[in-house]
């Protein structure tokens, strides 16, 4: 039976997860593997049940939300689960008219782009969140010796979003603002970083196991200006979780010169992108003397369209350079691409098990 927010839940055995034991930095029985938007469009399963259904209506249908959360867990066979959500859906919840639009991703209506829009931020009432919250329960409920992995998106790449007015490749307004308004920018950032952390709480107070800051265009930030613009606020959210004792993943794509300064932001796991082996982000996440990280990644979601010989040989290189970290956590450098083939996902996955953690 379903368990409300608050009652006794039967708790679930976790101690066997290959992905929670190297998410804490201990060596797995298995390499562990799970994809970034590994629920989503590449899923046949996923496209049938979002048929007619708007993804905002879908985000905040918590029988759909456990659904799509399950589909990948079941077909794919990966060690984690990742909450079907979205970056925007507690900007959503806030009352902030964002649309997610198909092909495109976020757009917003009305840009946040000067003093008064910034002040008129509605603050999250955790309230808004419920349908979503009620999803994560179910999802708990269902997943057995799955965990759940939770997310949010970082205060940086969220504000691209509200300032932009929508996906952006230069972050230009982004950017203009953070130097030339940097009070302004820094209250913007400070209510995102409120807003993740209402996010993030909510979903581990309802079962997640583990949590994913998603900096995704933090790669944009030179290291001066992330350590000045960016870090305090996700630092911030990071730090804000950490009296729930979950693991904390952080990534971005493009991030090999911010790799120490992400993880300095708070960051148990830290996630890599294609760019830079595994090896050599261990190198740098050490190179002033740190302890050795966990580190999660990073196949290029290009190849998964190459040859299936081109892909084992970089599944093994990759899963060989991770050998470096304290504990791999394998994935994709970014998110699945709609148009992988699930076959080729739930192979990689065998070949991921298949090899020494
Ligand atoms: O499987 C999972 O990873 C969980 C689901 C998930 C979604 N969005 C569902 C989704 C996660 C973790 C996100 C996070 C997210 N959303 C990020 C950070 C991760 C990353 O990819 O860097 C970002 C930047 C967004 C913003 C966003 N939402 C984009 C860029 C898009 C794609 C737009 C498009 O159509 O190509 C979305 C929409 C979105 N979020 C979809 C899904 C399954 C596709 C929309 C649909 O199915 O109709």
């Amino acid at each position: 039976p379903r368990a409300a927010h608050g009652e006794l839940r039967a708790p679930r055995d976790l101690t066997a997860s290959p992905f929670l034991a190297a998410a804490r930095g201990r060596r797995p029985a298995r390499l562990p593997v799970w994809f970034m938007r590994q629920a989503g469009r590449s899923l046949p399963e996923y496209r049938a049940l979002r048929e007619g259904v708007p993804m905002l209506k879908a985000l905040f249908d918590p029988e759909m939300i456990a659904e799509i959360t399950l589909q990948p867990v079941r077909r794919l066979g990966v060690d984690a689960a990742v909450f079907f959500s979205d970056i925007v859906v507690p900007l959503v919840a806030a009352g902030i008219d964002v649309d997610i639009v198909p092909g495109t991703g976020p757009v917003v209506a009305a840009p946040v782009r000067d003093a008064d829009a910034i002040a008129r931020m509605p603050e999250l009432d955790p309230a808004r969140l419920e349908p979503v919250i009620e999803g994560t329960r179910l999802v708990v409920d269902r997943l057995g010796e799955t965990p759940l992995i939770g997310f949010a998106g970082a205060p940086f790449t969220l504000a691209s979003y509200l300032i932009e007015g929508g996906p952006s490749r230069t972050h230009e307004r982004t950017k203009a603002l953070m130097h030339s308004e940097p009070a302004l920018w820094h209250d913007l950032a400070a209510r995102l970083a409120g807003i993740a952390v209402t996010f993030l709480r909510g979903q581990v107070e309802a079962g997640a196991d583990a949590v994913q800051l998603f900096d995704s265009w933090a790669g944009a930030l030179t290291l001066r200006e992330y350590r000045e613009f960016v870090q305090p606020h996700s630092a911030r959210v990071l730090a804000a979780v950490a009296d729930l004792d979950v693991p904390r993943i952080h990534f971005g794509v493009g991030t090999g010169e911010l790799l120490p300064a992400m993880r300095d932001a708070g960051a148990d796991v830290v996630g890599v992108d294609w760019r830079v082996p595994l090896d050599e982000a261990v190198r740098r996440l050490t190179a002033n003397g740190e302890p050795t990280p966990v580190v999660q990644g990073n196949l290029d979601p290009a190849l998964l369209q190459a040859s299936w010989p081109v892909i084992e040989a970089e599944v093994r290189r990759i899963a060989a350079e991770g050998r470096a970290a304290a504990a791999h956590i394998f994935n994709l450098g970014h998110g699945v691409p709609p148009g992988a083939d699930p076959e080729v996902l739930t192979r990689i996955v065998e070949l991921v098990h298949s090899l020494e953690p």
